[in-house]
């Protein structure tokens, strides 16, 4: 079903298929890793918990959706996947990696879900008809496949005429997630290794690559700095200077600083 991949593909899949998203949050190391305990145990850590605004965001577009089939790119573990479920929409989850599928796919069963597939996909060559899904949704996923332009273009692709892609990347200048990273040299996902590819763009190359769709919310988020699980000088600094700190800053000037970049934009 997957085309073939490239070497940076090849590179993406051999990190993510090692590191899916969730483990890093682990402190308990008897939980084992497919039961209900575990999935419980990281929740809190995981996308639409720690952000409330995803949430909203899945619950606004799950209103939408009711019966309609929407598809997920990169769902890692599932959770955002599982909400869309829990709210009546058709959902087809996918990920790069064979990992994430499993764990996926053991997720849905533990919450008793089911989705019209879970199955492995690369968002540079969908394996889908064009014209197919009302929705595509993609969460801190397609700045990371090499090729995000080309991803987005995918999505659109799949997409029916008037369907609609929430997409969220990392944001560039002046987010503070992109000067940890790059001037502090603090890695993002796991303390050990980044992944080979976490591109920060700037609002004008975000936008530019949305060719095709009208966008129509555009929105800086991730504007307060979650508790990390994390030891050393590094996470001191972050846990006990900056965190408290930038989360005193009132929402509208700590939102200047935020981190991700979400769009949602019909395809025209
Ligand atoms: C930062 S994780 C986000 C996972 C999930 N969306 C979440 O927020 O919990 C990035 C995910 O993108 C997936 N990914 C990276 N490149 C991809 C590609 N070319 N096609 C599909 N998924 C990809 C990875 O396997 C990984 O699961």
């Amino acid at each position: 079903m997957d085309a073939p991949m490239n070497n940076t593909v090849q590179a993406v899949h051999d990190y993510w298929n090692t590191h899916t998203l969730g483990f890093q949050y682990v402190t308990d190391s008897s939980i084992e890793p497919d039961s209900p305990e575990f999935f419980a145990h990281i929740r809190p850590w995981m996308n639409p918990y720690k952000f409330p605004w995803i949430m909203e965001r899945i619950e606004r577009e799950a209103e939408l959706l009711q019966g309609k089939h929407l598809l997920e790119i990169g769902c890692g573990m599932g959770y955002d996947s599982l909400e869309f479920l829990k709210r009546g929409v058709q959902v087809t989850a996918t990920d790069l990696t064979p990992n994430a599928v499993k764990m996926t796919i053991r997720h849905f069963e533990i919450e008793g879900v089911e989705a019209e597939a879970v199955h492995t996909a690369n968002a540079l060559a969908l394996p889908y008809d064009d014209n197919t899904f009302d929705a595509v949704w993609a969460n801190g996923v397609l700045h990371a496949t090499g090729d995000t332009e080309r991803a987005i273009s995918e999505a659109r692709r799949v997409l029916k005429p008037g369907g609609r892609a929430i997409i969220s990347h990392f944001y560039r200048k002046p987010s503070w997630m992109y000067v940890l990273n790059r001037l502090g040299r603090e890695n993002i996902e796991y303390k050990e290794e980044d992944p080979p590819v976490n591109e920060f763009y700037t609002e004008k190359e975000i936008l530019d690559m949305f060719n095709g769709y009208e966008v129509i919310e555009a929105v800086q988020d991730h504007y307060r700095a979650l508790p990390v699980r994390r030891d050393g000088l590094k996470a001191g600094l972050y846990k006990y200077g900056f965190r408290p700190v930038y989360n005193l800053v009132p929402e509208p000037a700590a939102k200047q600083l935020a981190y991700k970049y979400s769009i949602t934009a019909v395809k025209v």
